[in-house]
């Protein structure tokens, strides 16, 4: 399947013919590693080029529960200028399951956002769930939609041969495969929390505002007489109501008061929020799932 190859050449071919690379690989396969570097090499030669952060728990550009846009701008790929986001699409969860819908439309929005930028070489960075039904299902739904000119697949042991399997069979991409070596760090379980509060705790430190909302902003909307002591500690995304995301929040909920304030970094250009569904304190703790569905008592 595919054509197996060293590293070396293949940031060769990509270089060659800049397009829309769709990275696939499980978790720890180098997938970021590569993908960073290639946007390094691509920007050095003089192309044009963004990455689209498609993983919302792993996140390195913009906060989890994001997808996000970069450009290349003028080059710096660090972990502090890759924070930095020039594009945001919001999911609300740090885990595709359940949330396949807003992570394939939100990587699509994203991904044409940095065509019609200008961008040339499009690197799509992606969730380590390859597998099963439904990881075989978000990575198809999004290769469909994206129609990207090359996938490259970070294998270990025949783990992604199914997905490959269709991208090859249902996709008119260049598929291109890549032995995961040796030097490919594995992270617990552990390290991987720890790195997902401490992206989220370094976007709220970052001056965090807090003010009033309105418990009629939200999408979906709220039930009448809901109990907003429900929505406490829950992350939403601040949507400045022409299709862009420009930051997330958490909300508070005030018993004095019976209100609901948000605590954000961002303080302009808000029109309307979407609730996510997984509970945090500004210092990226996580204090679980919420499933909206129970939350409202409907379908
Ligand atoms: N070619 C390489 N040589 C040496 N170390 C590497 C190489 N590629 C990746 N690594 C290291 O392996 C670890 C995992 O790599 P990376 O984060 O790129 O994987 P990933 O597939 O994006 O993982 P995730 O599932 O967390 O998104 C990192 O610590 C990275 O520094
Ligand atoms: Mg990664």
């Amino acid at each position: 399947m595919g054509t197996h190859a060293a590293l070396e050449e293949v940031y060769e071919r990509l270089l060659a013919n800049p397009g829309v690379v769709f990275l696939l690989g499980a978790i720890d396969a180098g997938k970021t590693t590569f993908g960073v570097e290639l946007a390094k090499r691509a920007t050095a030669a003089g192309i044009e080029t963004a990455i689209v952060d498609s993983d919302i728990g792993q996140s390195v550009v913009g906060p989890p529960t994001t997808i996000g846009l970069k450009y290349s701008g003028f080059g710096d790929f660090s972990p502090a200028a890759l924070r930095q986001s020039d594009s945001l699409s919001f999911v609300g969860s740090v885990a595709p399951r359940g949330h396949m819908l807003p992570l394939v439309t939100g990587t699509a929005k994203l991904t044409q956002r940095a065509k019609d930028s200008g961008a040339r070489m499009i690197i799509v960075d992606t969730t380590g769930f390859v597998s099963g039904l439904s990881g075989q299902g978000l990575k198809y739904y999004k290769m469909d939609v994206l129609a990207p000119d090359f996938v490259v697949g970070f294998e270990r042991g025949g783990e992604l041969e199914p997905v490959l399997g269709v991208a090859q069979r249902f996709t008119p991409a260049e598929v291109i495969e890549i032995e995961v070596g040796p030097d490919v760090v594995v992270r617990s379980v552990d390290e991987r929390i720890t790195f997902r509060e401490e992206q989220f705790a370094t976007y709220f430190a970052e001056g965090a505002s807090r003010w009033r909302v309105k418990p009629t902003v939200f999408m979906p909307t709220l039930p009448p007489e809901f109990d907003l002591a429900l929505l406490d500690a829950l992350v939403v995304g601040m949507e400045d109501g022409k299709g862009t995301c420009v930051g997330i929040g958490v909300l508070e909920y005030d018993g004095r008061e019976d209100i609901l304030r948000m605590v954000s970094p961002v303080t302009a250009g808000v029109r309307g929020l979407r609730l996510g569904s997984i509970r945090i304190d500004t210092s990226g703790r996580s204090r679980g799932p919420v499933d909206l569905k129970q939350l409202f008592q409907t379908e």
